[in-house]
Formats: structure tokens, C-alpha cells, sequence
């Protein structure tokens, strides 16, 4: 049907009997001659229909926006002065000698190049949307992150194989998406939340290397980073600890970011424990183009009348922290009261300040609400710790530690972001030594921080028992920009270990057997030691795409209700079907 795409035509094939097919981008008509912008998968290209042939022209005149076509005729260079140079082909022009209209299209619902469509309608349209040029680049970008991505993980002897989509429930934290069993009434499948089980059999079974561009499920509540499919790159080695599959890692990240965006990135890559990224950034997955760090005044301030402060000065869960903001003394009171707000929504129970108007003048320099409470040591330690100028501002938060941090550092991206300090560039991080456990104080018990197969760093089931508080793990994350893109461990490869911790973990050895037997077997019957990890393939894309939300970097993805607007997806089954699973819906309400 063609001999060339439109995007790709140039001077190079002037004069050329050329046929070209796409979607009407847009006609104009113009003083008896019909201008169409031809769109295809590669580019625009200009047609010129002239009235000589009448019969053409007047079905020329009958496309609208999104007509597909196909045009014969000859290539030319544009006359003088009428080139577009913001076009790729902007030097040329088709002359229509020939027009087949494949397919009329209705009005469609949104024009293609408006950049104020709701998502709603996107998503609705998405076969539309996808038209747009710039949803056309992201998915050739995200099939070029994927080839880079088996390029080098087959040159480095890893083998692509697949695992199961109905499975078992799969421990990665989140609700599961459950699927009936026809077969076992009762009975469910489950939707992998990762193949976190089955790459670690693999590694049982002789495989060495794994790796699989997969998709996952996970029942939660979806952000602009999260989806309840979503794809990794899952990777399990053998033989390997951590500092050697970091390094594998790293040298595939920086293959990738050379295929596809020609960047060289500095290896080795920045690490940094979980303990100095909660202390410096309140967060474990920092974004390092943001000059501004928290730093801890707990121990200023245990004695003060001010009970805001001592009180979690003195608690040992707690925490007092400042946050230095250059130049912020020009922030007003709304935007102060703008940032309590935001700040409460992390759980702080308020956003006390400091103006600083003048350092040198101490005390008399200084404006704030809560100044009064605070006696003059506590304000030069603050000041000097901080290392507060004339013109900052400084914010305070106290609270239990989890709050501050997770306030705070929300608050340190948030006031980085509105006052433009975030830097340029790509800050790669890994965060290392991780705690193994965290106390969840409604529950009363230890989770995994990570997941349950994640080696601690001791070898002593005894010693993690003793002080599991204080435990660390053998867990690293890939961190990019403030985006937590990959997370992985070394696990544990011996059963005593295994049976350990998912006891500490409040699984006793009757509930491990029934659920993870067949993991627990496997050990017993030669367990390499190995480790792995899994990158968030739809973030890491996000990212290199220059994308705010991870559905821009998704062919069909899904809203923030989790359902999907052009299937409208999920729906109600018929009463045939659920007998078949064996299963019975509760009347909805005002049906009898
Ligand atoms: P984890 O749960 O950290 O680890 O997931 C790995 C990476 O997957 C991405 N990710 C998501 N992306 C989009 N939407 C979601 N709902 C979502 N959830 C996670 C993140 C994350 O870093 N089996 C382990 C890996 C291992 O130990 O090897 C796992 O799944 O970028
Ligand atoms: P109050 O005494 O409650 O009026 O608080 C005085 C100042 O301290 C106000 O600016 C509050 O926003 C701030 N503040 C109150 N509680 C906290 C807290 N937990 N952390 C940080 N600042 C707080």
C-alpha cells in the first residue's frame, strides 16, 4: 500500500512517485488548493490536493480530522518561502495524484494536539490518545528501555523464563487479586504479586541466572507511581552476594541509559545506609537533586517549657527536626499555613518556624510564634546546627520519629519543588542496610521490611531472635530522582533460617508448611546461595520519558479506581458463569 512512511521523507526523495498512508491531522483549504497533514507512525507530511483533477479535489474535500488514507504522487520541495521548519518534513510536499479514502471517522472527541484533554478521556479513547505523537515516542522509548534491557542480560547469561500467572498467594504485602477455580469449588487462584517464590526455585533448580520483563498484581491504593498491574524486570543470580549483583545491576543501568538517551552514567553508584537517608532526608528513597537536608535537635531541646518539643525530645521514639530553607524568610503567611496544611496530611500535628531576619543579632534577629518557649542555648544550637543565614526560614517538626520523617521529608521535596532548587541530572542511589524488621504497633508485631526471604545480615538465628529490633537485612534499593525504582535482597538459603524468621514474623511452623512448604521443602534439597532484585519497569520509564504518572508510560492502564474506562473493566458477570465458580453475589440493593 506505500513505499514510505511520511515522518521519514525528505529533499532525499524529491521528485520520487511516492504513496504514503496515515490519519488526516488536519485540512486546510486554501484558496483553491486542499493542504492535508498526513500523520503516520513516523511523522507529519504535507499533501497537496490541486483542483485540476475535479474529481479528486472534490473528494478531497470531504476528509476530516482522522480520516484514514492513502495518497500517490510525486514529491516535491515546497515553494519559497512556504517551508515549515517546525515540521521534520517541512522542506517538502506531496502533490496527490491519486487519493483512496480506507476509512471515514466520526468528529473525534478530543483534538489530538490539545494538551488540556481529561484523563477520563484519554484513557477512554485511548486508541485515539495514542495517536499523539508524543504517546507514540514513550512507547517506542519503553520498547527501547526492553531491548536494551535483554540486550545485556543476555550477553551476561541470564535466561528469560516465564512463571505462572495463577498461583498462590505471593508475599509481597499487598492485597491479592483473587480468580476462582472452576475446577475447586472454593478454591482460588491468585495473581502474582511478584515471582518472588518461583525465582528463587529456579535459582534451586539449576538455572544460575534468571530474568523475566513480567507483570505483577497488587490490590492497593494507587498513586500516580502505582498500578494494579504493573510490569517489573525480575532478576535472580546465584553464587553472587550483594556488592556482586550491584554491580551487575549498575552496569545494566548504565548500558540502558546509554542506549536510549546517550547519557553516561558514573558507576559505582552512590550508596548510603536506610539509617543517614531516614536521618538526612526523612525518607528512604531521597531525591539528591534537592539541596535541603532535616537535621536532628532532639538533644537541644529535652529540657525546654516548650512541650511540643520536649516531649518527643525526650521520648525515645521520638524525634525533633529541623528543615533549613534557604532564602524562605520571604515566604508568607499563607504559604507558611499552605505547608501546615500539606504537613498534616503526613500526620503532623503542626509546622512550628523560624524567620530569620537577622542571625547576627541572635535572639532580637529572629521572628517566630514559639520563640518565646525556647531559651537562648537552644536557639544558638539551633542556629548553629542548621547553619541558618540572614533571609532562611527554618521549619521544625516533633513528633514520633516515623511522623517527622514522613512529614518533613514529604515537605523537603514539596518546598524544593515550589521554590525551584531541584537541580538537573540523574541521581542514582543505593540504599543499603536496611533494618530486617519493623514494629507494627496496632498489630503488636514485626513485619518484613522487605519480605520474608530476605537474608539478615547475621547467619545466627539466635542472634536475630535476641534483638530482632535491631536486626539489619542484606536488601539494597535502586533509587532514581526520589523514585524508589528497583528493590532486591540476598535471601535466605537455609531452612533453620527460613523457618526462623517466618516465626519471628508471627508465622508459625503449622501455618509456614501450609503456606510456603513447598518453599521450605525445596531448601531442604540443595539451596544455592542467591540473590535478586525487581525494578519497576513502568517507573524507570517514567522517569527517562520525562512522564509525571506511570499511566503515561502505559499503553492501557488503569484509573486511580483501578478500572479501566475503555472495557470498563471489571463488570459484572452473568449468574450462568458465577454458578459455574460456585459462587453467590448477595442481591443488590432494591432488586429482590
Ligand atoms: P518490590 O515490592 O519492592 O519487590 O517491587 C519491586 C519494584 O516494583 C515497582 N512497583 C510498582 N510499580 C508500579 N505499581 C506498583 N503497584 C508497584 N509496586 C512495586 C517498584 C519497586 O521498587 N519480589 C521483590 C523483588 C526482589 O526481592 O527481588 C519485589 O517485588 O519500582
Ligand atoms: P501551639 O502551641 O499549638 O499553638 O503551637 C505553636 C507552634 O508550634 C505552631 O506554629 C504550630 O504549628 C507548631 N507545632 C505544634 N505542634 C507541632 C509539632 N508536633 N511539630 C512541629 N510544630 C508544631
Amino acid at each position: 500500500m506505500r513505499t514510505h512512511y511520511c515522518g521519514d521523507l525528505s529533499e532525499a526523495q524529491v521528485g520520487e512517485s511516492i504513496s504514503v498512508c496515515g490519519w488526516v491531522n488536519r485540512r486546510r483549504d486554501h484558496g483553491g488548493v486542499i493542504f492535508v497533514d498526513l500523520r503516520d507512525h513516523r511523522g507529519l507530511l504535507q499533501v497537496v490536493f490541486d483542483p485540476d483533477d475535479a474529481e479528486m479535489f472534490a473528494r478531497a474535500e470531504t476528509l476530516r480530522n482522522e480520516f484514514v488514507i492513502r495518497v500517490e504522487g510525486k514529491l516535491r520541495t515546497r515553494p519559497e518561502g512556504t517551508e515549515n521548519p517546525e515540521m521534520a518534513t517541512g522542506q517538502v510536499e506531496l502533490l496527490a495524484l491519486a487519493l483512496d479514502i480506507l476509512n471515514a471517522a466520526e468528529t473525534p472527541p478530543f483534538q489530538l494536539d490539545d494538551d488540556d484533554v481529561h484523563e477520563d478521556n484519554r484513557l477512554r479513547y485511548r486508541y485515539i490518545d495514542l495517536r499523539r505523537p508524543e504517546m507514540q515516542e514513550r512507547m517506542r522509548l519503553r520498547a527501547g528501555v526492553t531491548r536494551s534491557m535483554r540486550n545485556w542480560l543476555d550477553a551476561n547469561g541470564f535466561l528469560d523464563i516465564e512463571t505462572p500467572m495463577l498461583t498462590r498467594a505471593t508475599p509481597e504485602g499487598a492485597r491479592d487479586y483473587l480468580v476462582p477455580s472452576r475446577t475447586h469449588p472454593g478454591a482460588f487462584f491468585a495473581l502474582p504479586q511478584s515471582p518472588q517464590l518461583f525465582k528463587q526455585l529456579l535459582m534451586m533448580s539449576g538455572m544460575d541466572r534468571y530474568y523475566q520483563i513480567v507483570r505483577c498484581f497488587r490490590d492497593e491504593d494507587l498513586r500516580a507511581d502505582r498500578q494494579p498491574e504493573f510490569t517489573q524486570l525480575d532478576i535472580e543470580t546465584s553464587f553472587l552476594d550483594e556488592d556482586g549483583i550491584m554491580a551487575l545491576m549498575e552496569d545494566m543501568m548504565q548500558q540502558l541509559f546509554r542506549d536510549v538517551l546517550g547519557l553516561d552514567v558514573e558507576l559505582p553508584l552512590q550508596r548510603m545506609s536506610w539509617a543517614e537517608a531516614m536521618e538526612r532526608f526523612g525518607t528512604d528513597r531521597p531525591d539528591l537533586r534537592i539541596p535541603l537536608e532535616l537535621v536532628t535537635i532532639s538533644d537541644l531541646l529535652q529540657d525546654v517549657e516548650f512541650k511540643v518539643f520536649s516531649g518527643p525530645a525526650s521520648d525515645p521514639g521520638g524525634r525533633v527536626a529541623a528543615l533549613r530553607v534557604p532564602g524562605g524568610n520571604a515566604l508568607t503567611r499563607k504559604e507558611i499555613d499552605d505547608y501546615t496544611d500539606y504537613v498534616g496530611r503526613y500526620g503532623a500535628r503542626g509546622l512550628a518556624y523560624i524567620k530569620c531576619n537577622d542571625v547576627a543579632a541572635g535572639r532580637d534577629g529572629l521572628q517566630s510564634p514559639i520563640l518565646k518557649f525556647l531559651p537562648d542555648d537552644a536557639i544558638s544550637g539551633i542556629l548553629e546546627r542548621t547553619g541558618a543565614e540572614t533571609g532562611d526560614l527554618i521549619f521544625f517538626g516533633a513528633d514520633k520519629a516515623k511522623v517527622v520523617n514522613e512529614s518533613l521529608g514529604a515537605l523537603r521535596v514539596r518546598v524544593g519543588q515550589d521554590r525551584e532548587l531541584v537541580e538537573d541530572g540523574w541521581r542514582f542511589l543505593w540504599v543499603v542496610d536496611f533494618p530486617m524488621f519493623e514494629f507494627d504497633e496496632r498489630e503488636q508485631r514485626w513485619n518484613a521490611l522487605h519480605h520474608p526471604f530476605t537474608a539478615p545480615s547475621t547467619d545466627d538465628p539466635d542472634a536475630l531472635e535476641a534483638n530482632p529490633g535491631e536486626a539489619l537485612s542484606r536488601a539494597y534499593d535502586m533509587v532514581l530522582n526520589g523514585t524508589e525504582l528497583g528493590g532486591g535482597s540476598v535471601r535466605i538459603h537455609r531452612p533453620e533460617m527460613q523457618r526462623r524468621v517466618l516465626n519471628l514474623l508471627g508465622i508459625g511452623d503449622d501455618e509456614a508448611e501450609e503456606k510456603f512448604g513447598f518453599l521450605l521443602t525445596a531448601l531442604r534439597y540443595g539451596c544455592p546461595p542467591h540473590g535478586g532484585i525487581a525494578f519497576g519497569l513502568d517507573r524507570l520509564v517514567m522517569l527517562m520519558a520525562g512522564a509525571s504518572s506511570i499511566r503515561d508510560v502505559m499503553a492501557f492502564p488503569k484509573t486511580q479506581t483501578a478500572s479501566d474506562l475503555m472495557t470498563q473493566a471489571p463488570a459484572a458477570v452473568g449468574e450462568r458463569q458465577l454458578r459455574e465458580l460456585s459462587i453467590r453475589l448477595r442481591q443488590p440493593r432494591g432488586e429482590s
